[in-house]
């Protein structure tokens, strides 16, 4: 277990960011914390890294109770702030190396983990230039670098990739598959469920300060009763062909929209046969059908009744 947390409180004057969560975080995990803004998610990891002070709360990490993230501990996780955290006066290079002797590297091991950070973001070119002279992506990047510096066991990224480039995007989520791959445990922060589908374990799903949802996909998608949305597109679209389609059993909602039709069903994929079957008879033919499965913005939504990024 990389992190045990239980009861975990942080109010600041009337508002509760952090409301009573338990986390439970296992080796090799890469989970995904996934909440609008203001959910609580950066006040929850600067208090399990020790920034903050939780109201209550008990925390174990790597299998040891901590009342306070000591020196220790801290070398064994790398933190990937919200906001970008490095020296525009020095050059990336010496970015790194400064976060590598505070995370305690010390003699040949800095030069070495700077080497490795820089190459692993895709930065050693950049090496003796500052970041003033970097694009957002590239900062993001550095960002990422001086947090792997001493290779840690846990590496906690706050919104990694907001505000950058596809292709800096791309290459931080390959970096954390990466880093992943040599065993490091990760939490990775985010608006979007994209990418925390794309890279993620096993998601949690945070909102006004609570764990309102935990699972892998499949689980937290079956959270979202059976309902798909099935979208075919005919030739032409006739109150004929609505009524048929409505017939079909599990069929809730047929909304016509130009030559398309928008079907939501129980279990679309299984009665997509039967819903085609029926627009035929009633005279239609029909161009394409689409079967969309539920995604975590849809979980969200029915969790929450609101969108994730509204
Ligand atoms: N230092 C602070 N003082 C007062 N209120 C705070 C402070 N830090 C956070 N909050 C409040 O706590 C709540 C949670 O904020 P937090 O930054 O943890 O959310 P978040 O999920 O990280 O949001 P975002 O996605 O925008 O980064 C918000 O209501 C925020 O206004
Ligand atoms: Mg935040």
């Amino acid at each position: 277990m990389v992190i045990q947390a239980e009861g975990l409180v942080k109010r600041y004057r009337d508002v509760v960011a952090v409301d009573n969560v338990d986390l439970t975080i296992d080796d090799g995990e890469i989970v995904g914390l996934l909440g609008p803004n203001g959910a609580g998610k950066t006040t929850a990891i600067n208090g399990l890294i020790g920034l903050t002070a939780f109201d209550s709360g008990d925390v174990s990490m790597f299998g040891r109770k901590v009342s306070r993230v000591t020196g220790d501990l801290k070398r064994r996780i790398g933190v990937v702030p919200q906001e970008i955290a490095v020296f525009d006066d020095l050059t990336a290079a010496e970015n790194v190396a400064y976060f590598g002797r505070l995370y305690g590297l010390s003699g040949t091991r800095v030069a070495e983990g700077v080497d490795f950070a820089l190459s692993f973001t895709g930065l050693s070119e950049r090496r003796d230039q500052k970041p003033k002279s970097f694009s957002g992506g590239m900062k993001r990047r550095l960002n990422i670098a001086c947090a792997v510096v001493h290779r840690p066991e846990l590496v906690i990224m706050d919104e990694p990739t907001v505000g950058i480039d596809p292709q800096s995007r791309n290459h931080i989520l390959e970096s954390v598959r990466a880093l992943n791959g040599d065993g490091a445990t990760i939490i990775y922060t985010s608006h979007y469920m994209e990418e925390v589908e794309a890279v993620c374990t096993r998601v949690v799903i945070m909102d006004h300060g609570r764990i309102i949802a935990s699972g892998m996909h499949g689980d937290l998608k079956a959270l979202v009763d059976d309902e798909e949305i099935v979208d075919i597109e005919l030739e032409r679209v006739t109150p004929d062909v609505v009524n048929a389609v409505s017939s079909v059993a599990g069929v809730s909602a047929c909304a016509p929209n130009g030559t398309h039709l928008r079907i939501t069903v129980e279990r679309g994929g299984v009665r997509l046969g039967r819903i085609i079957e029926n627009a035929v008879g009633a005279g239609a033919e029909v161009l394409s059908a689409h079967v969309q499965k539920p995604t975590l913005e849809s979980v969200f939504l029915s969790l929450t009744g609101r969108s994730l990024r509204d």
